[in-house]
């Protein structure tokens, strides 16, 4: 995609971290703004901040995980605007814990917003890009967490790892199908976003029990916070790195080369059949 103004692009989770300043970078090309957010008060601020600055926006309420709202998003999209161009599937969580310790609702929970949400965003807009036949990017927001396994996070990695294998194979279904329609994968490390605290934004209905939490569990919900708070890139510079993909037409988007060399050393593995390395520690200078 080389034209932006007054194009329209749809971020879902726009409201805070990541999908906002994603938002602000495109609004500074001229583009118009939909915003789709499940956390109401969040969602009207934001909305509220580009209409001071004047940037034609829109935003709707919606939980990714279920399709109606996503469909309804696309809709009200069109109807106001009249066209997308550019489709963030952003939207995250990010519970933590042993994978067997894990309930249900978490599982469900995450998998509901990190995977069923892409899935619902790319089932709701892709034909509807298909059949408009101008320009446009899809960037499904995964994570490095979906090119390594680290421990303490079992549930996030397997729905960032869908999302990049996902996006990898709608790359090669959009070639299949037209030259007008790209996607790239959006890989960031650690951030300083609200996600350490995506409870805020968990239902009722997929709550845990009450419970005293154990002692390993608070100390890797603190070590979580403290990584995401410490982040050295901002979200303004990741924006901006997704803005460049789009223009380029840059598939992975991976934000700290520095974790190349995990990753690298996670192929290693699974290349040489050897058992997977704790790539969250210190790795030694030569591998044997
Ligand atoms: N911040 C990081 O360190 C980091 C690293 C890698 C990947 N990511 C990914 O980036 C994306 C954005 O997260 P962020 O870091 O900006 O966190 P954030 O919490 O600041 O923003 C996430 C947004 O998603 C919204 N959201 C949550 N559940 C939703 C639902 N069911 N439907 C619609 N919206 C919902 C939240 O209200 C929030 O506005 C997520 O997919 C996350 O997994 C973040």
């Amino acid at each position: 995609m080389q034209d932006f103004e007054g194009r329209v692009a749809v971020i879902t989770g726009g409201a805070s971290g990541l999908g906002l300043a994603m938002a602000r970078r495109f609004a500074r090309e001229g583009m118009r703004i939909v915003l789709g957010d499940v956390q109401r008060d969040a969602l009207d601020g934001a909305v509220a901040s580009f209409e001071e600055a004047g940037v034609p926006v829109l935003g709707v309420a919606c939980d990714v995980s279920r399709q109606p709202d996503v469909d309804a998003l696309r809709d009200a999209a069109v109807a106001r605007f009249g066209a997308v161009h550019v489709l963030c599937n952003n939207a995250g969580v990010a519970p933590g814990g042993l994978v067997w310790e894990n309930t249900l609702e978490d599982w469900q929970w995450c998998l509901g917003v990190n995977v069923y949400g892409v899935i619902h965003g790319l089932r709701s807009f892709v034909p509807f890009l298909l059949q408009q036949a101008e320009p446009a990017h899809i960037v499904n927001t995964a994570s490095v967490a979906g090119l390594l396994s680290p421990p303490g996070m079992g549930i996030y990695c397997v729905s960032k790892h869908a999302v990049v294998t996902m996006t990898e194979c709608l790359h090669h279904d959009l070639a299949a199908k037209t030259d007008k329609v790209r996607a790239s994968v959006l890989c960031p490390a650690y951030v300083p976003t609200g996600i350490a605290d995506s409870e805020r934004n968990r239902p009722d209905a997929l709550s845990n029990p009450a419970r005293e939490k154990s002692a390993d569990e608070v100390a890797r919900e603190e070590a979580l916070r403290h990584a995401v708070h410490s982040g050295r890139i901002t979200a303004e510079q990741v924006a901006d790195m997704v803005f460049d993909a789009i223009r380029d037409e840059r598939f992975y988007v991976i934000t700290h080369p520095k974790i190349k060399g995990a990753i690298e050393t996670r192929m290693q593995d699974i290349l040489l059949e050897r058992s997977p390395t704790d790539t969250s520690r210190p790795q030694p200078r030569t591998q044997t």
